[in-house]
Order: structure tokens, then C-alpha cells, then sequence
């Protein structure tokens, strides 16, 4: 059908334009049937005006919700008391002359124009039909955000020199901690290429090239748990210098973030305080002080050690954790005195939850009374274990904790692992109660000096704590052979409100040192050759010193819209274990393709595909 090209976008229509006979082209988004006039909210991706039709002058064409319009009419200012404030057109409607039904729609599985009933659709519903859930503004608004942050991270790059490369993804495995994602290679049955977990071996193939200054809007993939902050395809903002320090990376991020962020924040309006740069903390005192590797600094709340003054007190608990080489750790519940035992017990269940086997919690509080004991200076302590500590330990726990009148200390002990995993989200949990994870603030830090590689207990293994390409701090190469879990990285974190960011380090550029290090990570000399030949040999031809770094873009996205699914700020993302419910995918196959590929079916693959 054809139809007349629009002259303007609804959201532009201002009392300026009254009087003028204007075209618009776009959605119904909203239709009232008012005894003899149709009201119709037109809607296109700037927003929303408001059209009144006298269906006298336009036939008998029925204007259902969602379908698509084209339109032609004049400009009119609203009567004064039909005004909206709210809506950025609401001075005016346009009066319409000529009307054209582009595209009828069906009835619409979930109520688009009504962002209240919107959040009690099913997400799965929601994400089978995303190109209906795209058409909600507020949905629109976040896939042009992400939009506009690739534009000012290209544009921030680019002015800096950077080269944007494409790498490829049909490739071999590239280890980042997750099981790979496998394509069948049908010329050759039985052998398969990985798709990348992300470019990390390209990139540093081209430092080795010359390139010097690469960067990617890299598309990744990682077959792991989802979690809220997962999605089994990403996309990084993936980056790799040449010559240069890790000081040179961390400026280069610092400031490109700055730019971008504040950039974004601008041209959105959104309701955020601009960022002025990251705080800086290492590895070690984050683990200290707040228990996690990824803390929310938009709040203080930090942990602190009571193992001296656990030792001393009655508490059998308490005492053989230390004689064990435990430690008892505790953080403070401001206002925590008011707290019921049920809600002290839900507090107990998320400590549990992260393998602690209680908890345990003392109030400061004016009020004497059954169980309190006497402090001497008008206050009282009242808890769980009170009663195991004397005056002075109690006294001492209080300065410790800064516990003042009405707060509540927390204590777990344990080992070091579950004190910071239980400690750190109790800190969250009780950030949120205490309404201290303040929206408007954006916490960016760099997190610094990670440990090379960790212990891991299933397999009795070194691990990598990024990846086995990261070059070693040359100060503690000393302890290599004896204590590899003192050997420090150059490598570092970008946090923001207790989400990673972005990862990356310094990268070994000396082959010896790299077959090293696959050593004590228990790659076989064989494997070192089969898996990773290629960056063995590359390396032997004068590679420079190089590193680099890579933010996820989700996840940026994420903390600019508020929020906490990575779902909501990905066009067509994946629900469950992966699974894409409007294109049906993954799907079976059929039994030719099966033979194609050299393949043999389970059996419940082949029954699907014997039905294809
Ligand atoms: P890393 O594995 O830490 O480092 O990933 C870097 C950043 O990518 C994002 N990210 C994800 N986002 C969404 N869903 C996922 N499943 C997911 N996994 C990771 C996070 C994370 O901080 N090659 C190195 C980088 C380097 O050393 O330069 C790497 O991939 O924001
Ligand atoms: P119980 O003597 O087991 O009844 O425990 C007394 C209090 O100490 C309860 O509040 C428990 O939650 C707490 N508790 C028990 N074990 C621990 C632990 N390992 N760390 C911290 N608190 C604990």
C-alpha cells in the first residue's frame, strides 16, 4: 500500500507547529472510542502525539492497537483543560484529515501501551515476541542508549588511534573458564571448530602484526551457568595496545569511560551524578575489606576482623574456629537493634546459604532488659552469644564495629572464603535494607594486583585466575617454584556497584615464560603444542610487549538503565539454559544433515529429527 513519507516524528510536535498541516507515520498505541470521535495515541520512536478522528471523515476503516498507521492532518492546540503535562506533546493533537490503515495488527499477546501490566508478562512471552516488547518506549529507549555507547566508545577510540579489526568466529578454543560453544566442520566429520569465548589469542596475534592499537565490538561465547548478569552470547568492548604498561591501559579506560558515561548520561538525561574517575583498590585489601573482588563502593559497610578479641571470649564456636586457623569476621547493621528474630533468622538464612554455619549477632541498645548485659556507660548488649563475652570484650567489639546505639553486629566463623562470600552479600542485602545503594551514583574502581592462579580443590589444580596468557608481576617470579599462590598478576578489574565490569591484564610476551606458566596450570607439553602451537611460535618472531583490557557492554548498558537482567538491555536475548523461544532455537536437524556432518544422533535426537 502506499503511503505519504512522514514530515515529522510525533515526539517533535510543539505548540509551534499549530495550524500546520503536517504527515506522520507510526503505531497505534492507544485507541479510545469517545461516542462519535476516536482518540488514537500515534506513536513512533521518538513518541507519542495525539490524533482525533471524526469517523465520519475517514470511512469505516477499524483502527485496532499496534496497527500501523499513516496519517495526514492539521496541528490544533488542545482545549486548556484537555492538556497533559506529562507527555511532552500534550499541548496539542492534530486534527485528522486523511487517514491510512498500513498494516492491520492481530490482538497482541500482551498489552504494549501499558508499561504497569508490562511487568507482570511472562519474560519468556515477552522475549518470544521482542519485536512487539521493542515497540514499548521504554524498551526502545535502552536499545538506543546501547546504541549510542558503541557510537562514543568507536568515536573515543578511533580519535586515539585505535584500528577496529574484526576476528574470526569460527575458530579454535580460546580457554576463559567456560565450556566452548562447537560447530561441526562437514568436509572433514569428527573435527570442530570453537566459537570464541572471546578474541583474547586474536588480539594478541595482531600486537604481534604491527597493529599496535586494536579494538572490537567483539561478539563472545561462553556455555556456563546464566546467571542474572550472564547471557551465553555477549558482546565486549574488546581492546589490545602495544608497548605500553599497565598504568597506560588503566589511564586509557579511566578516561574513556569517563567520556563515554558522562556522554550517555548527558544526551539521555539520565538521572545519575556524572563520574569523576575511579577509586583504586588491590585484589588483597578488596578481599579484606569487603570481602569480595567485586564490591559496591557506593557505600562504606566494610568488614572487620574480630579474631583477636573471638579468641578471648567463652564462646566454644568462636574459639576452636581460631584454634583451627579460621577466623571470626563481622560487618555492622546500622539501625540493626529494631530487627525481629524472624528478620535476624532470614539474615542467618543468606549467611547459610553462602556455607556458613550461623550467625552470629550482638545489639548495642539503650533499653535494659531480659538477656541485656550491663556495659557501664548507659548502653546494653543483647544477642545471641552475649552472653559468652565479657564487659571488656563486648566494649572492645563495639569500637571495633563502630557500633553505635540501635546497630546490630554480625559475626561468622569460618574459613576465610566463607566469611568473605557469606559477609559480602550480607553487606549487599543490608546496603539495599539500608537504602545505601544510592541509583543516582556510579561506583567505578579499578581493582588491581590479582593473584596469577588459584587453587582449585576439585581438581586439585592451579587455575588461572583470568587467563593463562597474563603475564606474572616480575617481583614475585621469586616465588614461582615455591608459593604460586603469592605470585601476583598485572592484571586488573573494572568494577561498578558490585557488578565486574570489564577484566584484563599485562600479557606474557616470552615464550619460555608462557610455557611456564602452562606448566604449572598442568597443560601437557603436547597439549601446549596441539591447543596453543600457533601463539608458542608467534611469539618466537620479536612479539612486543602488549595488554589490554575488555568491558562487557551488556553489562554498561545495564548500569545506566538500572537494570538487574541482562535481558532487558539485549534486542534478542536468550532465556533458561539458552534458549531462544522466537526463533525456536537451538532445533533439531534433519536426518540428512545428521549424515552430512558424520554424526550419529542420541536417541531423542533422532526421534526429532525422524519427525522433522
Ligand atoms: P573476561 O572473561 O573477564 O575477560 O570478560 C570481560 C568482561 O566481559 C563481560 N562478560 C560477560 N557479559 C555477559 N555475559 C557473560 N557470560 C560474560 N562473561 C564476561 C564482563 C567481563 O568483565 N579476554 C579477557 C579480557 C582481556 O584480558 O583483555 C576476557 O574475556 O563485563
Ligand atoms: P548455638 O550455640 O549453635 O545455638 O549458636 C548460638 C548462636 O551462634 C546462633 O545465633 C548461631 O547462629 C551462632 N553461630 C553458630 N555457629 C556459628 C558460626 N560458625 N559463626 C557465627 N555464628 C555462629
Amino acid at each position: 500500500m502506499s503511503f505519504v513519507q512522514r514530515t515529522h516524528w510525533c515526539g517533535d510536535i510543539r505548540a509551534d507547529h499549530v495550524q500546520l498541516e503536517i504527515c506522520l507515520n507510526g503505531w497505534a498505541h492507544k485507541v479510545r472510542d469517545l461516542g462519535g470521535l476516536y482518540f488514537v495515541d500515534l506513536r513512533d520512536r521518538t513518541g507519542l502525539v495525539q490524533l482525533v478522528i471524526d469517523p465520519e471523515t475517514l470511512g469505516t476503516d477499524e483502527i485496532r492497537s499496534e496497527s500501523c498507521l499513516s496519517v495526514t492532518g492539521i496541528v490544533r492546540e488542545r482545549d486548556e483543560e484537555n492538556k497533559n503535562p506529562k507527555l511532552s506533546t500534550g499541548e496539542v493533537e492534530i486534527g485528522v484529515t486523511g487517514l491510512s490503515v498500513l498494516s492491520q495488527s492481530a490482538t497482541l499477546p500482551f498489552p504494549v501501551s501499558d508499561e504497569e501490566q508490562m511487568r507482570k508478562v511472562n519474560e519468556e512471552l515477552r522475549v518470544k515476541h521482542r519485536y512487539l516488547d521493542l515497540r514499548r518506549p521504554s524498551m526502545y529507549r535502552k536499545i538506543a542508549l546501547r546504541a549510542a555507547a558503541v557510537r562514543r566508545i568507536r568515536g573515543f577510540l578511533d580519535d586515539e588511534g585505535f584500528l577496529e579489526i574484526e576476528t574470526p568466529i569460527f575458530t579454535k578454543s580460546t580457554p576463559e573458564g567456560a565450556r566452548d560453544y562447537l560447530v561441526p566442520y562437514r568436509l572433514d566429520p569428527g573435527l570442530f571448530y570453537a566459537l570464541p569465548q572471546s578474541p583474547q589469542q586474536y588480539k594478541q596475534l595482531l600486537m604481534v602484526g604491527g597493529i599496535e592499537r586494536y579494538y572490537q565490538i567483539a561478539r563472545c561465547f561462553r556455555d556456563e551457568a546464566q546467571r542474572a548478569d550472564r547471557q551465553p552470547e555477549f558482546t565486549q568492548l574488546d581492546l589490545e595496545m602495544s608497548f605500553v604498561h599497565q598504568e597506560d591501559i588503566l589511564a586509557l579506560t579511566e578516561a574513556m569511560t569517563v567520556a563515554v558515561v558522562n556522554g550517555l548520561i548527558g544526551e539521555f538525561e539520565l538521572p545519575k551524578e556524572p563520574i569523576v574517575g575511579f577509586t583504586r583498590l588491590t585484589h588483597e585489601e578488596a578481599m579484606e575489606r569487603y570481602g569480595t573482588d567485586k564490591p559496591d563502593l557506593r557505600f562504606g559497610l566494610e568488614l572487620f576482623d574480630a579474631s583477636m578479641i573471638a579468641r578471648e571470649c567463652g564462646f566454644g564456636v568462636f574459639t576452636s574456629c581460631i584454634e583451627k586457623g579460621g577466623s571470626v569476621r563481622g560487618i555492622l547493621y546500622p539501625g540493626g537493634a529494631r530487627l525481629s528474630r524472624k528478620e535476624i533468622g532470614e539474615l542467618e538464612g543468606i549467611a547459610k546459604s553462602y556455607g556458613a554455619k550461623g550467625l552470629a549477632t550482638i545489639a548495642r541498645m539503650v533499653e535494659h532488659g531480659d538477656g541485656t548485659v550491663d556495659l557501664g556507660d548507659g548502653t546494653f548488649a543483647k544477642g545471641s552469644i552475649a552472653k559468652f563475652f565479657s564487659v571488656e570484650h563486648l566494649r572492645a567489639l563495639f569500637d571495633l564495629s563502630a557500633a553505635s546505639v540501635g546497630d546490630l553486629v554480625l559475626m561468622v566463623a569460618d574459613t576465610r572464603k566463607v566469611t568473605s562470600d557469606a559477609l559480602s552479600r550480607l553487606r549487599t542485602v543490608i546496603g539495599g535494607e539500608c537504602g545505601l545503594r544510592d541509583p543516582r551514583k556510579l561506583a567505578f574502581a579499578f581493582v588491581l594486583d590479582f593473584p596469577l592462579v588459584e587453587w582449585n580443590t576439585e581438581t586439585e589444580s592451579w587455575d588461572p585466575t583470568h587467563h593463562p596468557f597474563t603475564s606474572p608481576k616480575h617481583e614475585d617470579l621469586i616465588y614461582f617454584g615455591t608459593d604460586p599462590a603469592r605470585v601476583r598478576a598485572d592484571c586488573y578489574d573494572v568494577v561498578c556497584n558490585g557488578y565486574e565490569w570489564a577484566s584484563g591484564s599485562i600479557r606474557i610476551h616470552d615464550p619460555v615464560i608462557q610455557a611456564r606458566i602452562f606448566d604449572l596450570i598442568g597443560v601437557s607439553a603436547e597439549d601446549q603444542q596441539g591447543r596453543f602451537g600457533h601463539i608458542l611460535e608467534a611469539f618466537s618472531f620479536g612479539a612486543p610487549p602488549h595488554g589490554g583490557i575488555a568491558p562487557g557492554i551488556d553489562r554498561l548498558v545495564m548500569f545506566l538503565t538500572d537494570d538487574e537482567n541482562i535481558r532487558e538491555v539485549i534486542a534478542f536475548p536468550k532465556v533458561g539454559g539458552g534458549y531462544d523461544p522466537l526463533m525456536d532455537a537451538p532445533s533439531a536437524i534433519s536426518q540428512e544433515q545428521w549424515k552430512e556432518l558424520g554424526l550419529s544422533p542420541s536417541r531423542r535426537a533422532a526421534d526429532a529429527s525422524a519427525t522433522e
